[in-house]
């Protein structure tokens, strides 16, 4: 429903239903981080080059700086704010815990999303696509090795994990941000 300057969206994020009203010229990372208080994915580039906005729509990985928000309508996100299950990490953040992959820690989210995807798609990467699945997150601190090493890790233990994807009752908490409940 269009409401002025803003659309009504109705979308998943992290398992939950959301709806939000959204400007016809913002990012889905606006969304997330402005109107969700979703502020895990990272604003850099802008310009799709970095990855530190990566998140999984309907499990693909995607640079949300460069999907707008009103393309989110009924589709799933998966943010880095929805890999933990309740108190227990993704077994990829136990990983880079573990690897010491988390230096400034900027690019982090963006590597995880991205490496989630990757282990959804190939459970046992061999080095090689490793590299390539992570090929669109710049970082900075270059702590490539270790991130790799911290994947290789997680894929070694057999812990791919599950993205949720299935839709939650509907309920409208736009003014409730996964902020006050998630780590940033
Ligand atoms: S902020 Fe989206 S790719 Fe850099
Ligand atoms: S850990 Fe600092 S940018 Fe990657």
């Amino acid at each position: 429903m269009t409401t002025g300057a803003t659309t009504r969206i109705e979308l998943t994020v992290n398992g939950r239903a959301r709806s939000t009203d959204v400007l016809a010229h913002h990012t889905l990372l606006e969304v997330l981080r402005d109107d969700l208080g979703l502020t895990g994915t990272k604003e850099c580039c802008l310009v799709g080059e970095c990855g530190a906005c990566t998140v999984l729509v309907d499990g693909v990985s995607v640079d949300s700086c460069l999907m707008l928000g009103v393309e989110a309508e009924g589709l799933s996100i998966t943010t880095v704010e929805g890999l933990a299950t309740g108190d227990r990490l993704d077994p990829l953040q136990s990983a880079f815990l573990e690897t010491g992959a988390a230096q400034c820690g900027f690019c982090i989210p963006g590597q995880l999303v991205s490496a989630r995807a990757l282990l959804e798609a190939v459970p046992h990467p061999s080095r090689a696509e490793i590299e390539e699945g992570l090929a669109g997150n710049l970082c900075r601190c270059a702590g490539y090795e270790q991130i790799i090493e911290a994947v290789a890790l997680a894929a070694e233990r057999g812990e791919g994990g599950d993205v949720r994807r299935a839709a939650t009752p509907d309920v409208h908490v736009a003014s409730t941000p996964d902020a006050q409940v998630a780590p940033q």
